[in-house]
């Protein structure tokens, strides 16, 4: 594993696009202790206080440019099977609609994905929240994993997502997809959509093979939303 260790930095995404830039190899890790400018989707900020993991992995994926947004739900399932194995049998994992993380409900970790223009890398932003978390989010501690330091996680982490990217590579995202659905949540249940131009109520009838999420509409059509945040 090539792995840059930071005590302290403005955002390990920054950190990873400079390596990417200047020709890092796929599969390099930035890890920070702490961030100044942690960012989150959306332009908002990511609270990144000492305890918790910040991480970016520059991947340089063998895919074409129409499959590099199944790499935001690769690594949403390679979260999810992460916490999975090390969590309490009691609480409970899902990916909610398009990455984030939850645990029995809250949000638990989170996910930036940042490239340039042609493509040829991918920087993978991963937030998990160990020890402390934001009003109304969760954190590993709270969800009684307490075993697992953030070095431990990130490799557990590493691993899966390597494991899944060569999955991808060979047999392409019907496998992420059916993984993804079987922790997904609010799977058929009713969803409010807030897009920028409107809100959308309706059930949530999947993904399709893009990572679009399916709206079922009162009318029974089906609507592809590929941005704006859902509040469910
Ligand atoms: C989100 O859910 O809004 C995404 C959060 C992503 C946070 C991680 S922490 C490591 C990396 N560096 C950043 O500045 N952001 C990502």
């Amino acid at each position: 594993m090539n792995i840059v260790e930071l005590e302290t930095t403005d955002s390990t995404n920054n950190v990873a696009k400079e390596l990417a830039q200047n020709g890092a190899a796929s599969g390099t890790i930035v890890w920070a202790h702490a961030q100044t400018a942690g960012r989150g989707r959306q332009g908002n900020q990511w609270v990144s206080i000492p305890g918790n993991l910040f991480m970016s992995m520059i991947l340089r994926p063998k895919a074409s440019v129409e499959n590099i947004g199944q790499i935001s739900f690769l690594t949403a399932i390679a979260l999810a099977m992460t916490l999975e194995k090390i969590i309490s049998s009691d609480a409970e994992v899902h990916v909610k609609w398009p990455n984030d993380i939850l645990i029995n409900q809250k949000k638990a970790s989170g996910i930036l994905i940042e490239t340039e223009g042609h493509l040829s890398w991918l920087v993978i932003g991963i937030g998990v929240n160990i020890t402390n978390a934001p009003e109304g989010a969760t954190c590993l501690y709270e969800a009684g994993i307490k075993t697992h330091t953030a070095r431990q996680i990130l490799e557990l982490l590493d691993a899966q997502i390597n494991t899944l990217v060569q999955q991808w590579e060979k047999d392409g995202f019907a496998p992420i997809r059916a993984a993804w659905l079987k922790r997904a949540y609010k799977l058929g249940e009713s969803i409010t959509a807030r897009l920028p131009k409107e809100t959308l109520v309706g059930v949530f009838d999947g993904i399709d093979h893009s990572g679009a999420l399916l709206l079922k509409m009162p009318d029974a059509t089906i609507k592809n939303i590929n941005s704006g945040e859902v509040f469910l």
